[in-house]
């Protein structure tokens, strides 16, 4: 009696552990919101799993612990779409974007209701998903448009792809049988973590996030696709059978399958007319490298479902829906060259000299190599054909080596022994993967070159009109040697520099003189100490709230600050202990370089803890900076906003965002209020 009466316990501990962890998959890959944590995750799996081996019949599809993968497969079935997967029609501005919504406007009869959605164009992998009764019983890929073929075992082990929708009551019924659409892609974290983890165990990395999830979907082992991260966003119902539910819209679409479990983007929004295309078209252009994922465009759809049926299609492509596409991030071109340049901290770092090819946006005709290690790892060789990146501001990279196109004879790439500025010997620290210069900052040209030009930069000095030519003639004829020396600069001397005229040196020597009433932090942060960026040097402006106390704190005080370990403590120490650079700061200082002492407020970061948003354009700072800025005073900048967002900066052309905060109460702000806000923070644009 007690035995049954346990079986039957057991037997409902199994289904309520697997709703509980299907509803924590849930919170954590498609709401991105946990509730508990991993290990507690781990816990309930495993006492799952225990239970599910006492009554394997218990074990169903649509169990959490049926993800992990199945057996290998012979090969991918094919399977044909019951409604083909089309392609989409392209364009890359403003006008080709004008010339289709005319078109449309032409070709549907009530034009007063023609609006549109619009959404990222996801750089990964469509696939089709059929879900019958609620399970997920089929996955495909694209294929041909016609035929693709079934990765269902493959796309069961994506944690944010449901097994099993959930019903809800503020959604309509989940019909028997549809299919989903959507893309499955690797997020650029996942895909830096497994880059970074295949090169410490000497395995080949992955080219882009898009090939990282094309092969990990390929695999015929889904015990293999199950250790790759792959996600995935729904953009689309492909059919759907019955008359039960008849969405209006394709927002009306995408809101049920959200409601039902299903990821779908929270960028997308929907959009009037041709400005407020073009408006989002510029926003995700401004958040690409932010956004977490690849993307190759916008897609903008015309939102009411009946429309659509009444553009229809041509060729395999919508009328109803167009691309908008961004330049492409990445590109093929030849090495030319690899030359070495020496860094403001005497790193010697190969540089690639290309054909020049348009990437990202612009024409690109050097690309950094990082270190030896990473020439090694490229296996790289002058004349190879290589993969360009340029991805946002990022430097360009060269991503991959096509070494079938390798020309015979080509040079392999040797590191210099002697550093070409100053030709002092170049040494390599063990376990280090930089090469750098052996001699002084102060003593090498090209180190000086580059520690003037981190003086002058934005968030140090942001000296106005010290551009790179200037600077480098500056130092070519020795007017200047160290930052101290530029406020010595006279007119005519700054007047007889090349492609300067009266006019412009004089401008200069007034930025000068402005950028003398700075901030600690922006001044501890110009000297160019390694490893002190930006939000190290305002957390030890705040920590010691001047100058004299950061130049006699010792290596253990100096690890109290936040955010420093012994590593830079010994840097900020070595740094004040040598004459040189004592030498430069006293004149600084006596140059009239000033600021105002910091109140010292121990380390509590005044923002550590909240969350903020940045949403619109920003006009008088940019927003990597105005990111930077945040992080450096505690905050997490976060994409979207939550219940969980403290405060929102809104600028002008903001839109759901801003909404979404007003419809939770957050916190909001505008440009001008945030410039107050972090002036008072001691932060000065
Ligand atoms: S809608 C009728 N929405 O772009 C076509 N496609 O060139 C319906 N894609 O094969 C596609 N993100 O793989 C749509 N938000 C999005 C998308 C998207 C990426 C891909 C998809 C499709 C290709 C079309």
């Amino acid at each position: 009696m007690a035995k049954s009466q346990d079986v039957k316990h057991d037997k409902q501990r199994v289904v309520e552990l697997q709703e509980q962890l299907s509803h924590h998959l849930h919170l954590y890959h498609v709401l991105d919101a946990p509730e508990i944590s991993d290990g507690q995750y781990d816990a309930l799996f495993d006492e799952l799993l225990k239970l599910e081996s006492l009554y394997p019949d218990l074990a169903t599809p649509d169990s959490p612990t049926q993800r992990v993968g199945g057996a290998p497969l012979p090969h991918f079935d094919k399977v044909t779409h019951t409604v083909p997967m089309l392609s989409l029609d392209k364009c890359t501005d403003a006008q080709e974007l004008e010339d289709w919504i005319k078109r449309c406007e032409g070709l549907v009869d009530d034009t007063q209701r023609l609006a549109f959605t619009c959404e990222p164009k996801i750089d990964g992998v469509a696939v089709a998903l059929v879900y019958e009764q609620g399970q997920l019983v089929l996955a495909s890929t694209r294929g041909d448009g016609q035929t693709g073929e079934d990765i269902t075992a493959n796309v069961r082990t994506i944690a944010s792809i449901p097994l099993k929708l959930r019903p809800s009551p503020d959604a309509p019924p989940i019909p028997a049988r549809f299919e989903a659409r959507g893309e499955i892609y690797m997020s650029q974290d996942a895909f830096d973590a497994f880059n970074r983890d295949a090169l410490a165990n000497d395995q080949k990395p992955l080219i882009n996030p898009r090939n990282g999830a094309a092969g990990s979907l390929r695999q015929l082992d889904p015990k293999m696709t199950a250790t790759r991260p792959l996600t995935w966003f729904c953009y689309s119902l492909g059919w759907v059978e019955g008359d039960d539910w008849q969405p209006a819209s394709h927002s009306e679409v995408i809101r049920t399958f959200e409601q039902w479990g299903l990821r779908v983007n929270p960028r997308m929004d929907q959009a009037p007319d041709l400005p407020a295309c073009l408006a989002y078209i510029e926003q995700i252009r401004q958040a690409r490298a932010s956004l977490g994922y690849e993307i190759d465009g916008v897609v903008i759809k015309v939102d009411a479902l009946d429309q659509q049926q009444e553009l229809g299609a041509v060729t395999r492509r919508p009328r109803w829906a167009i691309a908008f596409k961004y330049p492409s991030e990445e590109a093929v071109t030849v090495v030319e060259g690899v030359e070495f340049q020496v860094g403001r901290t005497g790193a010697v770092t190969p540089v690639a000299r290309l054909n020049p090819v348009f990437v990202g946006g612009v024409t690109v005709s050097n690309a950094t190599l990082h270190n030896m290690d990473e020439v090694a790892r490229l296996d790289l060789h002058v004349g190879d054909t290589v993969m360009i990146r340029r991805a946002g501001d990022v430097i360009p990279q060269v991503t991959a080596v096509l070494s079938e196109k390798r020309p015979s004879g080509a040079a392999s790439i040797q590191l210099p022994e002697n550093c070409p500025s100053c030709g002092s010997q170049v040494v390599r620290v063990e376990d280090e993967a930089v090469a750098r210069c052996s001699n002084s900052a102060h003593r090498c040209p090209a180190q000086r070159k580059e520690g003037l030009r981190h003086f002058a930069s934005r968030l140090a000095l942001d000296i106005d009109g010290l551009g790179d030519k200037i600077l480098e003639q500056m130092v070519d004829l020795e007017l200047v040697e160290s930052a101290a020396d530029l406020f010595d600069l006279t007119l005519e001397q700054v007047a007889g520099l090349e492609r300067m005229a009266e006019k412009s040196a004089s401008n200069l020597l007034a930025a000068l003189e402005t950028s003398k009433q700075t901030t600690l932090a922006r001044f501890i942060y110009s000297l160019g100490i390694r490893e002190v960026g930006e939000a190290t040097a305002a957390s030890l402006a705040r920590h010691f709230g001047n100058l004299d106390n950061l130049m006699q704190a010792d290596r253990e005080a100096l690890e109290n600050v936040e955010d420093v370990g012994p590593i830079v403590a010994s840097r900020i120490h070595d740094y004040f202990g040598n004459a040189d650079n004592l030498a430069v700061v006293t004149r600084l200082i006596q140059a009239g370089v000033t600021w105002e002492d910091v109140e010292v407020s121990g380390d509590a970061m005044p923002l550590a803890g909240q969350t903020w948003v940045l949403t619109g354009t920003l006009e008088q700072l940019k927003r990597n900076d105005a990111k930077a800025h945040l992080v450096a005073l505690g905050a997490k900048v976060a994409g979207s906003v939550s219940k969980n967002t403290d405060q929102v900066v809104a600028g002008p052309g903001a839109g759901s965002k801003l909404t979404k905060a007003q419809e939770l109460g957050v916190a909001v702000m505008d440009e001008a209020a945030f410039v107050i806000f972090l002036n008072e923070q001691g932060i000065s644009l």
